[in-house]
């Protein structure tokens, strides 16, 4: 009992030092996914230019839309077609049937999408602008100190609680 209990003690303590490694590693300034439409979703009825009006979508983020694939659809068009409801020859169909429809914002340059089946008609497409992500806001020395101090706040939470964690695992194990 006590031989298993010591080698399974062992990984749960490497365990313990990944997550402490990952926790105080620097974090990146997330991507964000924007539901098109926010709870209204990408149907008939919601003015996209006022959706997207004050949003900044940068490098990395993401669109999701979310709809009845039964009706509509999401294609990627030109300035053009976005502008004349022209579906008959999209840039990128996003379309995958599931009415849930990711599109990566991969590349800085303006996107258009409509609905196909008559809904653009109807208002349902939207056009966005993707900028590049803006540099760092304030000066390294005091960036730097900032993000320690997160670090070390994560740290006082997170490394002890991995450690009860894996102390109650390990007593667990003793008394099976
Ligand atoms: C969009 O595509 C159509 C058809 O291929 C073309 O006639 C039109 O000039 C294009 N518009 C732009 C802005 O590229
Ligand atoms: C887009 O792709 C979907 C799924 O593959 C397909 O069912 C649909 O016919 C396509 N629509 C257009 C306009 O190409
Ligand atoms: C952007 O994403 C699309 C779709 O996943 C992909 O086809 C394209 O190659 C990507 N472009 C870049 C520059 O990564
Ligand atoms: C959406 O709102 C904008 C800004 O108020 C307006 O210019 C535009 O005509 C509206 N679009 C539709 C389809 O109603």
């Amino acid at each position: 009992m006590e031989g298993l209990r010591r080698s399974i003690g062992w990984p749960a303590a490497a365990l313990v030092l990944t997550c402490a490694a990952l926790v105080t590693m620097p974090t990146e300034v997330s991507a964000v996914r924007y539901i098109v439409g926010a709870n209204m979703g990408w149907t008939s009825n919601v003015n996209y230019t006022i959706w997207a009006q004050g949003k900044h979508f940068y490098l990395g983020d993401w669109l999701f839309f979310v709809y009845d694939r039964n009706q509509m659809n999401v294609l990627e068009v030109n300035k053009t077609d976005y502008e004349t409801c022209n579906s008959d020859h999209p840039l990128h169909n996003w379309t995958t049937g599931a009415g849930r429809d990711v599109v990566p914002l991969n590349v800085t340059r303006n996107y258009y999408f409509i609905s196909g089946k008559g809904f653009c008609y109807g208002g349902m497409k939207v056009a966005i602008h993707v900028e590049k992500l803006p540099p760092p806001p304030s000066s390294l020395p005091e960036k730097s100190g900032s993000l320690g101090l997160l670090s070390t706040f994560k740290g006082q939470i997170f490394v002890p609680t991995l450690f009860a964690i894996a102390a109650v695992w390990d007593s667990f194990l003793y008394l099976w």
